[in-house]
């Protein structure tokens, strides 16, 4: 199948760790083919207690087949698009850059340093018709006022939330990867002024703008990266330990946040604001 009848307002992205959403209920799995091929997973289209319907994508793929410079994002992102997706949520594992930031923490970061420029394809504009997006505030700044204390609200029982922080305002820092940074890069990070690090906002992020959809990260810290001088480097152990225990916290987010921003898309209160302003972004020579 490679499109719905159901209305899906919304695209979760799930990171490392988190690979289904077991908490809401799959009514249906669609394979988009795009121009871009086929995305990392299949969609599932997943039911939310009141009724909305969003779609889960796996990023790495569901065997984790997709290392972060291998994600098809073009066609991720061309997929959600093209089943009428206006709100993309993405989950990530990321290292903190941050004493304060620690380990289980969940972050909504509100600016990236993009350290996978000219590596990665970034745009759908690179053959024949050049468009440049405004990018200056990366994520929607509407979306982040109102994800941030909905995480905050689903972490507040101490059994969710296990005394895990809530950051905003925080810079993410995407290196390329695969392998972890040294620490004379991570030390370079922080006086970049980067709190945090992964492989995988962009080119999402990018991507969405271009595609006139709203886009937020909702990240976990597993790790402290590589600056701290009294730990050892980050280590994929490390990361995956954090990841499960994070898991159910992330999955209960998940469920919270779009529970509540559902009817505030549907009814265009959220999530609209960038429709159409790609519409002068062409260059084009007369
Ligand atoms: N994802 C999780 N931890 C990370 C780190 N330290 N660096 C880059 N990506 C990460």
């Amino acid at each position: 199948m490679a499109t719905t009848e159901h209305k899906v307002l919304i695209g979760v992205i799930g990171g490392s760790g988190l690979y289904h959403l077991d908490n809401l209920t799959p009514v249906e799995t669609v394979n988009p083919k795009t121009p871009w091929g086929y995305p990392s997973s299949p969609l599932t289209i997943m039911q939310l207690p009141s009724g909305g319907k969003v779609a889960f994508l796996a990023r790495h793929g569901v065997g984790h087949q997709f290392s972060p410079s291998h994600v098809p994002v073009r066609a991720n992102i061309a997929a959600f698009k093209s089943i009428g997706v206006r709100v993309i949520l993405a989950f990530s594992a990321v290292g903190s850059l941050r004493e304060d930031i620690h380990p289980g923490d969940f972050i909504i970061p509100d600016q990236i340093i993009d350290r996978t420029k000219g590596i990665r394809p970034a745009t759908f504009f690179d053959e024949g018709v050049v468009g440049h997006a405004m990018f200056g505030d990366p994520f929607d700044s509407e979306l982040l006022k109102r994800v941030a204390p909905l995480v905050k609200e689903a972490l507040a029982p101490k059994e969710i939330g296990n005394g895990a922080g809530v950051h905003t305002g925080k810079c993410v820092v995407c290196m390329e990867g695969p392998a972890f940074s040294t620490r004379a890069e991570s030390n370079m990070y922080r006086l970049w002024g980067g709190d945090i690090i992964n492989m995988s906002v962009l080119p999402e992020a990018k991507l969405a703008r271009e595609a006139e959809m709203s886009y937020a990260l909702v990240a976990t810290s597993t790790d402290y990266d590589a600056w701290r001088v009294s730990e050892h480097p980050v280590t994929v152990e490390e990361v995956v330990k954090t990841l499960h225990q994070n898991a159910n916290a992330s999955r209960h987010v998940a469920e919270h946040v779009l529970e509540v921003l559902y009817p505030e898309i549907e009814a265009g209160e959220v999530g609209s604001g960038f429709v159409g302003t790609m519409k002068y972004s062409t260059v084009t020579k007369a």
